[in-house]
């Protein structure tokens, strides 16, 4: 294990942890599901999920992994704890699982880059997003951005990764908010914004069991917690000031992007249809669009727009390539290139059937975010919570001079609220998941 890799300064890793969280899944996953489960209502048990779960759990990844300094699978027996191995081996197959499918999505965007050149997609945005999410078309897109992914891991750490994310998030945000500022503008957008701010705590009632499963899986794929990224992300730090404050930006950070992608997608959708749960996997993909054609400047800016929402996205697959390849490189010894390239083909296969028909992207997607992910947060704060217990409080401590008695909070609210919670979703999820769209 000589020479690992590792990150070039503390900012490099804050960078690339908020590379990972920030991606399809704020962009297009999130205005998409809130629109599906009730708007408002939503995001309050969304944010709810970030903060009481999201945050501690996050923490607890960070911990394993700078503790060990090993990514996933050989963090465990690094740490003394050989038999709990099996909760890196979730992760890594999470992380394998969900990339086929979120390549797919990545495949939609380079699509809509191209068109965004002609304004291919100006006239009829509905039919355009209909022609191109399935079939031989996404197939070869889903393929070019697999190629892409497969390109910056096979590079390594520092060389592909670091570089790609300092210039991201701040290009996301500027643009994200010139763009809310533009639907703001159009007139009928006012009851977009009721419908994603405005919580009606009656209906919430009512539709519990279906919200909380949703919004909390939304708020842990988000975070890329559950597959092992941060476990991983961290491994890589040689030396770090604060954990809980990286955590805190880095769940911050991505929230607020999140919101803003809500802010973007509900009041043009309020202006164009005033339909929002029908638009479905779509969402961004039609009402973003929309706009742009109504815009001067349109093609170029429909060009900026799907190209940094590219880099989200790349910034994103990377991390989840880079938890199988690195697991691959710790423990089995084989060289990274290879592997990589190896990988990234069988991934690609994994993903023709989303690629195929969107129904097969929703079910893996479901499975991904609602089964496979709850259940290795819950096994990660059970772990921390109990098994680590101290040497985690130890760990989260060092390199932060004032943390006083929260580091017990912490290991106290991973115990008991967080671990309980996870578990309730998981339980939920469970209870309604439904078999293969066939
Ligand atoms: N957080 C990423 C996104 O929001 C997706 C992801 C999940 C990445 C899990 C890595 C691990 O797009």
């Amino acid at each position: 294990m000589a020479d690992r890799d590792a990150w070039a300064s503390r900012l490099g890793f804050i960078l690339a942890a908020i590379g990972s969280a920030v991606g399809l899944g704020n962009i297009w996953r999130f205005p998409y599901q809130t629109a599906e489960f009730g708007g408002a209502a939503f995001l309050v048990v969304y944010v709810l999920a970030v903060l009481v779960i999201g945050i501690p759990a996050i923490l607890a990844e960070f911990v394993i992994g700078r503790r060990a300094e090993m990514s996933a699978i050989g963090a465990f027996e690094k740490l003394g704890r050989k038999e709990w191995t099996v909760i890196g081996a979730i992760g890594v197959f999470g992380g394998f699982w969900t990339l086929s499918y979120y390549s797919v999505v990545g495949g939609w965007v380079i699509r809509y880059l191209t068109g965004s050149f002609t304004g291919a997609y100006f006239g009829a945005p509905g039919e355009y997003f209909g022609a191109v999410s399935a079939g031989m078309d996404a197939i070869a897109f889903h393929a070019l951005f697999m190629l892409l992914t497969v390109g910056i891991v096979a590079f390594g750490i520092e060389g592909g990764i670091e570089k790609a994310t300092k210039v991201m998030v701040p290009a996301i945000v500027l643009l994200m908010v010139g763009l809310a500022f533009f639907a703001y503008t159009l007139p009928g957008s006012g009851p977009g914004y009721e419908f994603f701010l405005s919580p009606d705590f009656g209906v919430l009632a009512d539709n519990l069991a279906t919200v909380i499963p949703a919004a909390v899986g939304q708020a842990l794929f988000s975070l890329s917690l559950g597959f092992s990224v941060m476990i991983t992300y961290a491994s890589y730090i040689s030396d770090d000031k604060s954990l809980p404050v990286d955590g805190l930006s880095i769940a911050v950070v991505n929230s607020l992007i999140g919101i803003l992608a809500g802010l973007v997608v509900f009041p043009l959708l309020a202006s164009q249809t005033g339909e929002y749960g029908g638009a479905g996997p779509g969402a961004i993909f039609v009402s973003v669009p929309t706009a742009l054609a109504r815009l001067p400047l349109g093609e170029l800016f429909g060009v900026v727009f799907f190209g940094i929402v590219l880099i989200a996205a790349l910034s994103s697959s990377i991390s989840l390539l880079e938890v199988v390849v690195s697991y691959l490189v710790d423990n089995h010894g084989v060289s990274r290139k290879p592997t990589t390239v190896g990988l990234g083909s069988v991934i690609f296969v994994l993903g023709l059937p989303s690629a195929w028909k969107t129904a097969w992207l929703g079910w893996f997607d479901g499975l991904a975010v609602n089964l496979i992910l709850p259940l290795a947060v819950l096994l990660v704060v059970f772990f921390v919570g109990w098994v680590m217990a101290d040497d985690a409080v130890d760990e989260l401590r060092r390199g932060t001079s004032d943390l006083g008695t929260l580091g017990t909070v912490w290991l106290w609210a991973l115990r008991t609220v967080v671990l309980l919670a996870v578990f309730g979703t998981l339980a939920l999820s469970v209870f309604q998941f439904t078999g293969a769209p066939v």
